[in-house]
């Protein structure tokens, strides 16, 4: 049994990228490990949102873990600002960490060029360090993301073993990511050469679409001028990134996917992937509206926030203890 930690953070509306490349795959691991998923709400806050937004997309995730079967019974969900552990590994941590490799984080890089230079947070430069806290905090052996949070995650990975040599002890589990195979990275529907991503309502399918409104995102999706359905990343990234829609979706490779749609236009393949993300978001928010105003979202973040707490603190003063902070004993 080994400690699995992933988390969102709740910055705008889940995409259909988020659940391929992550939600979907966290319930995967809660039958044979100890799961910690977590809703990163003080990373929310490293870019500007209002406090309504915030409160909003946390419940919602919170409602969307469960719906995508996540099970309070078998994996901790909580929020981090409830666990009072990770700002506190994260001011510790921050010290191990080098402002140069924090530099070159392509996420900082990404958002810091989109902000005017005087009023790049300093939060949203730190970012990697807390989350870092965050896996470290759960001995997380494995922690389930899309590619674009790879670099993060080894970051975590170079300060755990930075930590350990410092100190001369194995006082962290060195943690490593773990990115699906296909799903890793879908593109956007409008530019498929752009991640689809939570703040870019074009290409975007948002898990809660309304089914007409996503059926018509899919159909008028960029392709190319050929008619046949290939997976080609480079020469047909439209049609690849349908084909890895649809695959994931279906549980199926893509060499089986591009086998059904031999001979097929380009029309009834699109209807076909319309078809398998509609009946996947109905499902999905069949469960969500079951969730999203009961009292039973408080009742799994306490559950939840306990569980957490009980091996958070735990590290915590391990790591109190190593660097010589003193405590009673
Ligand atoms: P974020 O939306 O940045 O909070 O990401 C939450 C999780 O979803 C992370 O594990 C991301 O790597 C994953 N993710 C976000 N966008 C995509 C995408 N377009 N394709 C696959 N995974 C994604
Ligand atoms: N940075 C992740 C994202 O943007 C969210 C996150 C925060 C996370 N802390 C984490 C993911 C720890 C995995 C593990 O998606």
């Amino acid at each position: 049994m080994e400690n699995i930690l992933s988390g969102i953070k709740p910055t705008g509306q889940l995409t259909l990228g988020n659940y391929i490349g992550a939600l979907k795959n966290f319930s995967k691991f809660q039958d044979e490990n100890k799961v910690f998923v977590f809703i990163a709400d003080l990373h929310a806050l490293t870019l500007p949102i209002e406090p309504e937004v915030l409160n909003q997309n946390t419940k919602d995730i919170v409602a969307f873990y469960l719906a995508c079967g996540l099970d309070p019974n078998k994996a901790s969900i909580f929020l981090q600002s409830h666990v009072y552990e990770h700002s506190e590994l994260g001011t510790i941590l921050g010290n191990y960490a080098y402002m140069g490799e924090l530099n070159r984080m392509t996420q900082f890089k990404d958002k810091a060029s989109k902000l005017n230079e005087k009023n790049i947070g300093l939060g949203l430069f730190t970012y990697p360090v807390l989350m870092a806290a965050d896996i470290i905090l759960y001995d997380a052996k494995k922690v389930p993301v899309g590619e674009d949070q790879k670099q993060h995650v080894e970051l975590a990975r170079d300060l755990a073993i930075r930590f350990n040599h410092r100190y001369k002890k194995d006082i962290f589990v060195i943690p490593e990511p773990v990115i699906p195979t296909t799903g890793a990275r879908i593109m956007s529907l409008s530019d498929p050469s752009k991640k689809m991503s939570k703040s870019d309502p074009k290409g975007d399918i948002f898990l809660k679409d309304d089914l007409k409104v996503a059926r018509k995102k899919i159909m008028s999706a960029v392709t190319d001028l050929e008619c046949e359905v290939r997976y080609d990343k480079e020469n047909k990234p439209g049609i690849s990134n349908l084909l890895t829609i649809y695959s994931c979706l279906k549980e199926i490779t893509i060499e089986e996917a591009e086998k059904e749609f031999i001979g097929a236009n380009y029309g009834t393949f699109k209807r076909a992937v319309a078809d398998v993300v509609c009946d996947t978001l109905e499902r999905i928010q069949t469960k969500y509206n079951e969730y999203i105003n009961s009292d039973y979202l408080d009742e799994v973040l306490e559950k939840g926030a306990k569980e957490a707490r009980a091996i958070a603190s735990n590290t915590i003063k391990r790591v109190k203890a190593c660097v010589g902070l003193y405590s009673k004993q």
